[in-house]
């Protein structure tokens, strides 16, 4: 800064060349959401005069790329864009005492990019003209959402998911299982960086209460889970096995009825039971016909491709 001072006031007395140069103390700005920045500039010019000077701010959005003029001012005129009316303030006296410093309010994560400040004053046309500064807008983590995938019992494969819907820098998520006093147990399984746990062949031991920790550099944010066996699979497990058992009953008695039936028929003639042994026979047969109806099926299913492909 001194040698680029010294320099300037060495060519304005040699009278070699106009110089001006632009600074800014800022390079990397972090602020948060909604809150309020300087973008600090400033220009030393060998030219005393200020009539000529031109004072502009573009701003390049970080995702789009594109460039937008957000301030200009030349000959004590100020025009700035109208979405920036009300939240951009102005350089003191217009930028001519040297600080073309502009503040902008209610920062959003749309404004996050580029900012350069570019002086000019004619004569004074070479040296430095332009400083740029990087700008983050930080925002915390919104509250998380957290969900359990799968089926909650024994054994079996359970996915815990957790997801911030904002945040900015992206946020990091960590899982831990709250204990009967609720102490915060570390899990010992990986947590992928977009929030999903997976418990493998899942025990008692493992349900519980889980907690998911969303985090960035402005903010921490939680949501909660409960792993347990549900009541309602008691339930239904008790009402399948009642049905199982009704049905064993029901076979059970329809078997002795039928046994008792065989055993008076044996009994009482037994020219009926060998017609019975003679009628046992014909299954062969029907298998026989049954394996001759599959091969023709499969003839017309390869009729069908044959269609399809047509
Ligand atoms: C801005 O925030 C990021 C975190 O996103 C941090 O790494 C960086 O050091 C911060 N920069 C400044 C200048 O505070
Ligand atoms: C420039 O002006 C702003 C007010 O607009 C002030 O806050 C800042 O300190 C000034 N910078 C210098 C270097 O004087
Ligand atoms: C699941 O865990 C049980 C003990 O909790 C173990 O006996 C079993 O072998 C495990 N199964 C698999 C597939 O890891």
């Amino acid at each position: 800064m001194a040698f680029v001072l010294t320099l300037a006031v060495l060519l304005s007395v040699t009278g070699c060349a106009e110089l001006i140069t632009v600074t800014s103390p800022q390079r990397y700005v972090n602020v948060t959401v909604g809150g309020s920045l300087l973008l600090q500039c400033s220009f030393i010019s060998t030219t005393k005069e200020t009539t000529n000077l031109v004072v502009m701010w573009n701003f390049v959005e970080k995702s789009s790329s594109s460039l937008k003029q957000i301030y200009y001012s030349q000959a004590d005129q100020d025009v700035v864009p109208p979405e920036y009316k009300g939240r951009l303030s102005l350089p003191p006296s217009h930028g001519t005492g040297g600080n073309v410093s502009i503040g902008i309010s209610n920062m959003q994560t749309a404004d996050s990019g580029l900012y350069t400040c570019e002086v000019r004053n004619s004569p004074d046309i070479g040296g430095k003209t332009e400083a740029s500064i990087v700008v983050q807008v930080l925002e915390p983590p919104s509250a998380p959402f957290c969900a359990v995938h799968g089926d909650v019992a024994v054994g079996h494969l359970v996915t815990l998911t957790c997801h911030s819907e904002k945040g900015s820098p992206p946020p990091t998520y960590t899982w831990v299982r709250l204990d009967q006093a609720r102490a915060r147990q570390p899990i010992m399984a990986r947590v992928t960086p977009t929030g999903i746990l997976e418990i493998r062949n899942i025990s008692e031991f493992k349900f519980g209460e889980y907690q998911c920790t969303s985090t960035n550099a402005v903010g921490t944010s939680t949501c909660m889970v409960e792993l347990s066996q549900e009541a309602e699979d008691g339930v239904i497990a008790g009402a399948v096995i009642g049905a199982l058992l009704g049905c064993l009953l029901i076979a059970l008695v329809v078997w002795f009825i039928a046994h008792q039936v065989k055993k008076h028929r044996y009994a009482a003639v037994k020219t009926p039971a060998a017609e019975m042994k003679g009628s046992s026979r014909p299954p062969p047969a029907t298998s026989a016909v049954s394996m001759e109806m599959s091969s023709p099926s499969h003839d017309s299913t390869h009729g069908d491709d044959d269609e399809a492909r047509a």
